[in-house]
């Protein structure tokens, strides 16, 4: 019940409303007992600095940011968490002493997501597909958690060479080799974990894949798809045709928020408790 102890975090972005945050954090609430409700706040442009001085004054807990703010809202933060800071993007602002401190659970919550299915990066070869703001962050995180190699493919080359000549100056390491998307014939022979970044198959557009030749598919032991809607992608049916496991977004999702939750109320979810909130995602989408 909402009374006068009830804190209060929500989602700052825009649009919000499609968001299932509210779901992840008010399943947590009440799954811990926590008296604590999360809200969408849809901000303007040009409104943000206003929004987050209006939040810490209103006493908010914490905050989620989304599309287009995660970089833009830096400069309102009095410190910045080491990752996020390097990737110069942040999703998650926790109320500390004086101003609000930003995080990238996003990044922390894949590499959970990742770890809970059993997928690791450190000494793995990878082929990262796509050079946007998603599949940036997501270099970054192979860069952090030493990746042998990643072959970063892009349909536009420069904007992967600029992803990897930042990367690669960050760890201070050849980490990262930029290819155009076209050219992943070229990739040498192995057998790689894909990360599916770009936005190709998310829904309306449940038909298309990112590549769709088979033979690529061959190289392929596990393929992980940002996205999760739909909930199979055709990207996931290719790497399962071809022998592979493949997972989608959704445990990414889901991780992004239990950091965050665990970040503002200072606990540790269960995987038990994250077995609940995720059955209640699914449920929120019809499945
Ligand atoms: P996000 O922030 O979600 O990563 P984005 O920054 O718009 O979104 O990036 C979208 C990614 O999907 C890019 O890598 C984009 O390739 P380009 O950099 O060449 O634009 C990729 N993408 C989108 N539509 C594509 C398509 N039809 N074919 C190949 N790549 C596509």
């Amino acid at each position: 019940m909402i009374d006068g102890k009830t804190r209060t975090c929500g989602l700052i972005g825009n649009p919000v409303e499609h968001t299932m945050s509210p779901i992840i954090h008010n399943t947590l609430a009440g799954t811990c007992g926590h008296n604590l409700v999360y809200v969408p706040f849809p901000v303007e442009n040009g409104s943000l600095e206003d929004a987050i001085k209006g939040a810490y004054a209103l006493n908010i807990l914490g905050l989620n940011v989304t599309v287009p703010y995660k970089s833009e809202v830096i400069r309102s933060l009095i410190e910045v968490d080491g990752l996020a800071a390097k990737i110069g993007a942040v999703n998650t602002l926790v109320r500390t002493e004086g101003g609000f401190k930003g995080y990238n659970t996003d990044m922390s919550g894949l590499h959970r997501a990742m770890i809970s299915e059993g997928i690791r990066i450190e000494g793995e070869e990878i082929v990262l597909l796509g050079a946007g703001g998603a599949a940036r962050a997501v270099a970054y995180l192979c860069g952090e958690q030493k990746a042998k190699k990643v072959y970063l493919l892009n349909r536009t080359l420069d904007k992967a060479e600029r992803i990897a000549k930042e990367v690669n100056g960050a760890f201070a390491k050849d980490v990262i080799v930029p290819m155009l998307l076209a050219d992943y014939p070229k990739l040498p022979c192995g057998k790689y974990l894909a990360i599916q970044g770009t936005s190709v198959g998310l829904f309306p557009h449940d038909e298309e894949a990112i590549i769709e030749d088979a033979a690529f598919y061959q190289k392929i032991h596990t393929g992980f798809d940002l996205i999760y809607k739909p909930f199979t992608t055709k990207f996931m049916k290719l790497v399962t045709q071809a022998g592979g496991k493949a997972y989608n977004g959704l445990k990414m999702l889901l991780y992004q928020g239990i950091d965050a939750y665990e970040l503002w109320n200072q606990v540790e979810i269960s995987e038990e408790e994250a077995a609940h909130v995720y059955h209640a995602l699914k449920t929120a989408m019809g499945l």
